[in-house]
């Protein structure tokens, strides 16, 4: 869960993150932050099992891709993923959790990175 203590913005709506890592400890936490300020995050990591439980407590803006981080393909199908699960999300009328608009802001008309 974000931390309480800080507010939560929409700062990351629009916006594509990747998280390696991103199952366990600092990097679900990046994860849920990210998720929790309006980002899609996709995480990528070696526990496919905590990566699924990550996913059912999220929703679908969470993207789990199981993944090693030291062979350089599934580092490119990560990115792949991200690019091409943003292309499809923003193209939607109204991306859940995304209000209309939102990914034609003025730093960025594209799915960027945050
Ligand atoms: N927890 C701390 O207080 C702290 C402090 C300073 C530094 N660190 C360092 O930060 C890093 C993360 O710490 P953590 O506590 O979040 O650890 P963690 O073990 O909870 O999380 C690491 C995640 O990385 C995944 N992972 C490991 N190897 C991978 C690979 N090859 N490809 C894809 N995913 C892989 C693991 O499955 C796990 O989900 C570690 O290197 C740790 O030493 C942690």
């Amino acid at each position: 869960m974000p931390d309480p203590h800080l507010p939560v913005t929409d700062r990351y709506r629009g916006k594509v993150a990747v998280v390696t890592g991103g199952a366990s400890g600092i990097g679900a936490a990046i994860v849920r932050r990210l998720h929790a300020e309006g980002a899609l995050v996709v995480a990528g990591d070696l526990n496919a099992d905590l990566l699924a439980r990550l996913a059912d407590e999220l929703d679908e803006r969470l993207v789990a891709f199981p993944m090693d981080v030291t062979d350089e393909a599934a580092v490119v199908g990560l990115v792949d993923r991200a690019v091409t699960t943003g292309v499809v999300w923003t193209s939607r009328s109204t991306p859940p959790g995304w209000a209309a608009g939102a990914r034609s802001s003025s730093r960025s008309s594209t799915p960027g990175t945050a």
